[in-house]
């Protein structure tokens, strides 16, 4: 019998996996949970006899590629496919898939949640500054990047966007003032919200060039993923600076110093919680095991990312 696994470390919400649960019986295929799981090995143990899996951040590495000897597709419930090793999944002729645009009113919403407690002191009661009037600029436009344009401009906040990507003549399709360069958009902004995957090109790309251009009591807002800022650059704007702020989901690796020398200047999550929402986790596990139903029964490669 077809076997579906779902392997999430960070477990969806409970109806989540009672919805992806349904979808998978009704296809008549095997469903399997492993949550929470503590140690490689288990994982590993798990993937042997899957044909398709449904992970979240989970690592799928060569190691669980070759260990996964009848698996025909990995669906990352989300967005970025960062940990989900392509080349190896590829040269066993597996597919690779995501769920664009599933949770990305989550991830929005804990962008603009975020903004707001910094702006107002951490809550902590001492008088703070509102979103309104205030320009907010973001680093590439993909799904999230919309959501949260829409929610800024619910705030009347002012949107900027900077996207390499997205050709001039679509640009005007969008409710957002396009600048041509990144330069322009750290310039301008008093908010910048960071929305691009973490691959070559991006990690380390929110540098000290970047930063430094920033205006008086600038906030850089990182949803995407650790990786993407060049920590070094940020400590040494953060020492020049003392009105530039942080706040990210999730944690940098100079989190302990950066929470120790900057107090109200910085705010990181626990653990990566932009997408940790039930509606998140229903929209895109529905979504994961609606798209393993129609590959393995009707060939249907739609999402696929590793072509
Ligand atoms: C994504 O890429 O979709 C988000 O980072 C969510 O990741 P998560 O499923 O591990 O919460």
């Amino acid at each position: 019998m077809t076997k579906v696994l779902v392997a999430t470390e960070k477990p969806f919400a409970a109806e989540a996996v009672t919805a992806i649960k349904e979808i998978v019986d009704h296809a008549g295929f095997e469903f399997a949970l492993l949550e929470k799981y503590t140690d490689t090995a288990q994982f590993l143990d798990a993937v042997k006899d899957a044909d398709a899996i449904i992970i979240r951040s989970d690592q799928v590495t060569p190691q669980v590629i070759d260990a996964a000897k009848q698996l025909k597709i990995v669906v990352r419930a989300g967005a970025g496919y960062d940990n989900v090793d392509l080349a190896a999944a590829s040269a066993h002729d597996i597919v690779v898939m995501n769920t664009p645009g599933q949770n990305a009113n989550a991830v929005a919403e804990l962008a603009l949640g975020m903004m707001i407690y910094h702006a107002r002191g951490l809550f902590t009661g001492k008088p703070g500054s509102e979103l309104r009037g205030k320009t907010i600029g973001l680093h590439a436009y993909g799904n999230v990047s919309k959501q949260v344009s829409r929610l800024a401009e619910g705030f009347e906040m002012e949107v900027l966007a900077y996207d390499p990507y997205i050709e001039k003549e679509k640009r005007g399709l969008f409710d957002c003032e396009f600048v041509d360069t990144a330069e322009e958009l750290y310039s301008r902004c008093k908010y910048v919200s960071l929305h691009m995957p973490a691959n070559g090109e991006t990690k380390s790309s929110v540098n000290y060039a970047l930063l430094t251009k920033m205006p008086k009591n600038a906030v850089v807002v990182n949803t995407a993923r650790k990786e993407v800022i060049n920590e070094t650059d940020l400590l040494r704007i953060f020492e020049e600076r003392d009105d530039i702020n942080y706040l990210s989901d999730v944690a940098p690796d100079c989190a302990a110093e950066m929470l120790e020398k900057y107090p109200g200047r910085v705010f990181f999550t626990p653990k990566k919680m932009g997408a940790q929402t039930g509606e998140a986790n229903v929209n895109a596990g529905i979504a994961a095991a609606n798209q393993i139903e129609a590959f393995l029964k009707e060939g249907d490669r739609t999402f696929q990312v590793n072509k």
